[in-house]
């Protein structure tokens, strides 16, 4: 598996938006969290600033929409060029309906799963996916503590993947830092988000590179 690294925005300076995501390009995607204040309870950001996003960045936008109503808003972020669009399990009405709208608008299609949403609901969804994203922590906030119960969930989701032998990619998303990034490889994670473990530290592309460097070591472990 090839690890992938996706900083998070959320915990970038939203006034210097262009040089926070010019100051991890050795990631692999840039992570942006479009929250509505209804399905979390929070308010960031949503499609006007990822269209502006995509002018200044050469690296693909990986858009994480904790929103209610993701059937109605989903399709317009793959349409805009978004490389990747994440809906969650918890709020999409017709799922598979959304998610075909996104892979033919020509985005990856991510299935988003709360810490308390069982996997194997959501078996049978595996093929009209690309990525399934685990999360690691509540959704709504940067900088909360890693939920470690949420690892065997993470496990379960790659052998269903590998059961049914698909190339689908299983996302982290929560408190991951140098401390819990090789916990969620060695359960079967291959692209993680981290928001403050990059964008707290001193230099955001060196917490990119060591990150991925942890993940990989705990590959080949
Ligand atoms: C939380 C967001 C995350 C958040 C992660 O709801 O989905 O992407 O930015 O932040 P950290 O890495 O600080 O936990
Ligand atoms: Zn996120």
């Amino acid at each position: 598996m090839a690890v992938q690294i996706a900083p998070s925005i959320l915990s970038a300076d939203f006034a210097r938006l262009a040089d926070e995501v010019t100051a991890v390009s050795n990631a692999d995607w840039i992570h942006v969290d479009v929250m509505d204040n209804h399905f979390v309870p929070n308010l960031t950001l949503g499609l006007p600033v990822v269209e502006s996003l995509l002018k200044v960045t050469p690296l693909p936008l990986d858009c994480h929409l904790m929103i209610e109503d993701p059937d109605r808003w989903a399709p317009g972020y793959a349409e805009a060029g978004a490389g990747s669009v994440t809906i969650h399990a918890e709020a999409a009405s017709a799922p598979i309906r959304t998610l075909r709208a996104i892979r033919s608008a020509g985005a990856r299609a991510g299935l988003a799963l709360n810490p308390g949403t069982a996997v194997e609901s959501y078996a049978d969804l595996l093929p009209e996916i690309d990525m399934m994203l685990v999360m690691t922590v509540e959704p709504g906030f940067g900088g909360q503590s890693f939920l470690d119960m949420v690892l065997p969930k993470v496990r379960r989701a790659r052998d269903l993947i590998k059961g049914r032998d698909l190339d689908v990619w299983l996302q982290v998303d929560g408190g991951v830092s140098a401390e819990t990034i090789e916990r969620c490889a060695e359960a079967g994670a291959d692209v993680f988000v981290a928001g403050s473990a990059v964008y707290s530290a001193e230099d955001p592309a060196e917490a990119v590179r060591s990150l991925r460097e942890r993940a990989s070591g705990a590959y080949a472990s």
